[in-house]
């Protein structure tokens, strides 16, 4: 179990400490209207364009309670069910402290949200993309099983110097990733499920690339921070993703 991480100037750095109390009560009525409005368009949008685990994770967890959730409420109910567990970060957080919180089931949220006038902001993942976007497939047994096992995956790459692989794995799969469903192309990935912009474009533009998933594929792709994806890959269903970066290890994902 990896309790720290090192920073570029060699200065040790656990995990924890980027955590901060979420301060829910600092959330004004502004900000939890906010949420409600992202919140009420994004389902819309959605309707049933993302893989169905993702819908009953937003059951389960009652993200469809008004206002901003708060960590302790969703935990109550994730946490008995998977074994994870939210925390709340001011920011975006190192590569390595963010793989060392997944290797041991624990998922960052910003402990902010985006202003009305930010409703498309994408640079900065704020609350709505982490808890709406993350935590509902969170929910679901095996996801959840995998996404602790690419933190694992991305601790021992960065150990090795060779991070960029496991990042570009968890950006295919956990972040951007499609798959199918029965005949129809969903959506997998965490943002795009929490975008206005790219929920749709990346299902149904034909500007795009759609690519086979394969964790080999995967680890050779490059991927954007800042703007819409230029290429996605689709994987033949959510079991397989699953079932494809499960069966990865380390040793291998070093020698792709
Ligand atoms: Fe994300």
């Amino acid at each position: 179990m990896l309790e720290k991480t090192i920073t570029k100037d060699g200065t040790a750095q656990r995990w924890q400490d980027f955590v901060v109390p979420q301060c829910w009560e600092a959330f004004t009525a502004e900000d939890h209207a906010v949420w409600d409005v992202l919140f009420a368009r994004q389902v819309e949008l959605l309707g049933a364009r993302v893989v169905s685990p993702f819908l009953d994770g937003i059951d389960l967890l009652r993200l469809s309670h008004p206002g901003v959730p708060d960590v302790e409420g969703l935990n109550a109910i994730l946490t008995p069910r998977t074994g994870w567990r939210v925390v709340a970060v001011p920011g975006l957080v190192p590569d390595a402290a963010f793989f060392a919180m997944l290797a041991e089931r624990i998922f960052p949220v910003g402990n902010f949200i985006r202003t009305r006038e930010q409703l498309d902001y994408l640079e900065a993942p704020d609350c709505f993309h982490d808890m709406f976007g993350h935590i509902p497939m969170l929910a679901h047994h095996d996801f959840a099983e995998m996404v602790e096992h690419v933190g694992r995956l991305g601790v021992a790459a960065i150990a090795a110097g060779e991070g960029d692989r496991a990042a570009r794995i968890y950006w295919h799969s956990v972040e951007f990733g499609l798959a199918r469903e029965g005949d129809e192309l969903k959506i997998l990935g965490a943002g795009l499920a929490s975008s206005f912009g790219e929920a749709h474009s990346s299902l149904e533009s034909e500007t795009v690339e759609r690519l086979p998933f394969s964790v080999s594929r995967a680890v050779k792709t490059p991927y954007k921070h800042d703007a819409f994806q230029p290429r996605y890959l689709v994987s033949g269903s959510l079991d397989r993703t699953i079932a494809e970066v499960m069966g990865l290890t380390r040793e291998r994902l070093l020698a792709l």
